[in-house]
């Protein structure tokens, strides 16, 4: 009977801690920065949109396209670099004495608050050294706070 019991508990400690060992690789968190997923659409996004200019790699163009490599602008606050891509250059205050470049940037995309913000996402963590994430309720807001043209306003 003895023997019974024993085995019982040996058997009962041995289930409970193998669920234990499961539920705790379910649990386990998530590495941090931008998913693969949001990195994967902002390169298309950015492969669509950005990269005739900007080139694919991010140097840009002499003479006529900036590089966005680790630029104070895609690295530095959120909020500017959002501005610059929903109202363009133009309408935000960028850098004291900037070169002068040939080709215009322009403004409306036709993209979602979400797509903006994969897209820069990408940019910020490509081309940006690692940069955080922006979020689509940043976009949002700005967008909220600064105007500037919303989906299929073309
Ligand atoms: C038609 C060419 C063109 C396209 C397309 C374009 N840009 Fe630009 N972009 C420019 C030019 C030209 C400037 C410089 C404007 C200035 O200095 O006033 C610029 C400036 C910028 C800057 C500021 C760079 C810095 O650090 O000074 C960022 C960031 C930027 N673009 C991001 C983007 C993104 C993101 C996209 C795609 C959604 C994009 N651009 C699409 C031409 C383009």
């Amino acid at each position: 009977m003895r023997v019974f019991v024993v085995l019982f508990l040996v058997v009962g400690v041995a289930v409970t801690s193998g669920l234990v060992l499961l539920s705790s690789g379910s649990v386990s968190t998530p590495p941090d920065g931008p998913s693969a997923m949001v990195l994967s659409s902002g390169l298309s996004l950015y492969g669509n949109n950005c990269a005739s200019c900007h080139g694919a790699d991010g140097k840009g163009n002499p003479g006529s396209d900036p590089p966005l490599l680790k630029t104070v602008i895609v690295t530095g606050d959120p909020i500017t670099l959002i501005r610059v891509m929903t109202q363009g250059t133009a309408k935000v205050i960028l850098l004291q004495q900037r070169s002068k470049w040939t080709n215009t940037m322009p403004v409306n995309y036709n993209l979602t608050d979400e797509q903006i913000a994969q897209l820069l996402t990408y940019i910020r963590h490509d081309f940006g050294a690692n940069s955080s994430p922006i979020e689509t309720a940043q976009v949002a807001k700005v967008r909220l706070q600064y105007g500037g043209p919303s989906p299929g306003q073309e």
